[in-house]
């Protein structure tokens, strides 16, 4: 049994495979729409969520399964102290696939531990966002035609930003990406990706403050929101909450071939000027996340189309 709690927990060939997959259901959605005929899914979402959680969900009804789920701690035994452990292995009595968000580091992976079922890491607290990170690639390979061979602009919260430290995990693993880390020096990425990831494996990088700076040189920006609900103090979020805003003066300096990705939710970090811009890929990026997350489900359930 398998469970995605990093975007590791699969090869470069693997998810190829699941981006191809994806590929053709976008294609030919009807092929598809009784596959999970009879499966279930469980969302388990300690922490606000509108897409993560809706995608999947709408992921397995597109295959033809159904779902079940909550969508708060406080509206399941969480807030009468039941442990993930426990809640995970009585899952499996209810569903054959679990989603889980979580706002502690590592509650995918205890979960995963302790399930009869293939487990969904739908992001826990700053550390990863594998279908994020499945929806980004997706995005990136569908709409420019490759992985590698990129300079990717990372712009805002790299510190708390778990899509930041899962797409950049994800992305070493293709020839020739560069990134550009562009965040207040308060924000810049965690040591451990600094060191680990990048410095470890030799990839090329450097840190910047000024968004204006990279814009010439990407090829992919990926704007994230200043992750409030993880700043220790209010007034430490009040002081770098408009660190960055990208209007279109600032698109104008960009590549005619760079795309904008945003994991989603925007506050004020992307102006709506821009939405009009074609580089801006955000709404698109949305649609590829319940394509390649039907694709995940069918993967992870080693469900096949009957060709
Ligand atoms: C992201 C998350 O939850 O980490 N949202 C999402 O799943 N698309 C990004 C964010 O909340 O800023």
């Amino acid at each position: 049994m398998r469970h995605i709690i990093s975007p590791l927990d699969f090869t470069v060939e693997e998810l190829n495979d699941m981006m191809d997959l994806a590929n053709d259901i976008e294609k030919n959605p009807a092929k598809y729409a009784h596959v999970c005929d009879g499966k279930r899914l469980a969302t388990l979402f300690y922490e606000p969520s509108t897409r993560t959680r809706l995608s999947h969900e709408a992921a397995m009804m597109n295959l033809g399964g159904q779902v079940i789920g909550f969508s708060s701690a406080a509206s399941s035994s969480a807030a009468k102290g039941e442990s993930v452990a426990d809640t995970i292995r009585m899952i499996g009595c209810y569903a054959d696939i679990a989603a889980i968000r979580h706002p502690k580091e590592g509650a995918a992976l205890v979960a995963a531990q302790h399930a009869t079922i293939p487990v969904i890491n739908a992001g826990d607290g700053g550390h990863q966002h594998p279908t994020q990170t499945l929806t980004d690639l997706t995005t990136i390979r569908s709409l420019k035609g490759r992985l590698d061979n990129l300079t990717i602009g990372l712009c805002g919260d790299l510190k708390f930003g778990r899509t930041v430290h899962s797409l950049i995990n994800a992305m070493i693993r293709y020839p020739n990406v560069k990134f550009v880390l562009i965040s207040p020096s308060e924000l810049r990425v965690p040591s451990y990706i600094r060191e680990n990831t990048l410095k470890a494996n030799g990839i090329e990088f450097e840190e910047i403050e000024h968004l204006e700076d990279a814009m010439p040189k990407l090829d992919i920006l990926y704007m994230t929101r200043i992750q409030k609900e993880r700043f220790f103090s209010e007034d430490e979020y009040l002081r770098m909450k408009d660190s960055y805003i990208l209007d279109a003066a600032k698109m104008a300096l960009g590549k005619e071939d760079m795309l904008v990705l945003h994991p989603l939710p925007r506050v004020n970090e992307i102006a709506v000027e821009v939405d009009n811009d074609p580089r801006a890929a955000y709404f698109r990026q949305v649609q590829y996340g319940v394509y390649i997350r039907m694709a995940l489900i069918m993967t992870l359930l080693e469900v096949k189309v009957d060709e």
